[in-house]
């Protein structure tokens, strides 16, 4: 059945002449119809666990440049929202929460988890799967723990996440009582994805490339391994992307490990090496500047081609290496997915 789904066919490992497309952060700000949607729903969290909003904002990119994926419009910081972090987002300055700080407070995450608290979210999933066209494959995702926990212990963004590497380092008993609350919520939040209607998964780790090795075997390695066997094993057949941004040398064998069918691939990541060093039976995705995707023009040309000859003959998803700029004009949008179909600029 996945076969009719382009971006299903390549994660079960085809290689397809004409890749399919779709990027992270594609339902957001650069979008003026997502401006609009979001002016009238109030805060972002409120916008997220609006169903009908939500939906619609999921939808928004599929209709404007017809995609080959959906990926659910939420966040990964519903997550500490479900266990009980206060969590809201700031214009201008991101995600904040209440940091983690004692053994109580993390002890008390365990006890107040409500995965009602995300019902909304489910609710977004069921509304959307209706609505897609019959080629779009669905995508839920999560963060992964590393990630999730990075913002929970410094309560917003840094440049490098030290507050969550120090803490770890500091505290690694307590730490790791956290990043296994929020693996074994993960499993709960996924299998509960799958059965509302999503098709596949990306989990995102974004701040793993900030890890030295054995912190990354600690932190990322092994509960995303124990995210991903669990899903597997309740809902087998359910293709798994891992997006562990600055995972560089561990790329080559990660996905076996983590029993994930597709690595996302950053921007720093050579394809020629990535093709040769990653095994053939991972399908990979990425990974476009998305810088060159904002300069726009003969770079953006340029760049394109590099990455569909690199990838050519190998299982091959379009993407960015992150996610979509709030600036990156529409029409550097629809040039790129008219380089990529060669259906023109
Ligand atoms: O990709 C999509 O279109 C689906 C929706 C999605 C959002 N965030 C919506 C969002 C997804 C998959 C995410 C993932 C996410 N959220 C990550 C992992 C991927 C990555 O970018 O590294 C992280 C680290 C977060 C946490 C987060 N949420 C941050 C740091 C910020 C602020 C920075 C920013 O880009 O605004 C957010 C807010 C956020 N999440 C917005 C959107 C559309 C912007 C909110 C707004 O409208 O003001």
């Amino acid at each position: 059945m996945g076969d009719r789904k382009p971006l299903l066919a390549v994660l079960n490992g085809e290689a397809r002449v004409v890749p399919p497309i779709w990027l992270m952060r594609q339902a957001g700000r650069y979008l003026p119809e997502y401006q609009e949607l979001r002016a009238k729903a109030g805060s972002f969290l409120d916008t997220c666990y609006n169903p009908q909003t939500a939906a619609r904002i999921t939808l928004q990119p599929i209709e404007r440049f017809g995609f080959d994926a959906a990926i659910l419009f939420s966040d990964i910081l519903v997550v500490p929202d479900a266990l009980g972090q206060k969590v809201w987002f700031e214009s201008g300055s991101g995600p904040r929460l209440v940091p983690v700080e004692s053994d109580s407070d993390i002890a008390a995450l365990a006890e107040s988890f409500d995965i009602e608290k995300l019902s909304p979210v489910f609710e977004t999933i069921d509304r959307v799967k209706g609505e897609l066209p019959k080629s779009v494959a669905f995508i839920g995702f999560c963060g992964a723990p590393w990630t999730v926990a990075s913002y929970m212990i410094a309560g917003r963004g840094t440049p490098d996440q030290a507050p969550a590497r120090l803490f770890a380092f500091r505290r690694p008993e307590a730490f790791a009582r956290l990043i296994d609350i929020l693996a074994d919520a993960s499993i709960v939040y996924l299998i509960r994805q799958i059965d509302a209607g999503v098709e596949t998964l990306q989990i995102f780790d974004s701040w793993a490339g900030v890890l030295p090795p054995l912190e990354f075997e600690r932190w990322v390695v092994a509960p995303l391994k124990k995210i991903i066997g669990a899903v597997k094993t309740a809902r087998p057949g359910v293709p798994i992307i891992a997006f562990v941004r600055g995972g560089a040398t561990h790329l080559p064998g990660l996905a076996e490990r983590l029993g994930a069918d597709a690595l996302g691939l950053d921007t720093a990541i050579d394809p020629v090496w990535a093709v040769k060093e990653i095994p053939a039976g991972t399908a990979l995705q990425g990974n476009l500047d998305p810088l060159a995707l904002l300069a726009g023009g003969a770079a953006l040309d340029r760049e394109i081609d590099a990455i569909l000859h690199c990838f050519a003959g190998r299982p091959h998803i379009f993407n960015l290496g992150h996610g979509v700029l709030p600036e990156t004009p529409l029409e550097h949008v629809a040039q790129l997915i008219g380089r990529v179909r060669r259906t023109g600029n």
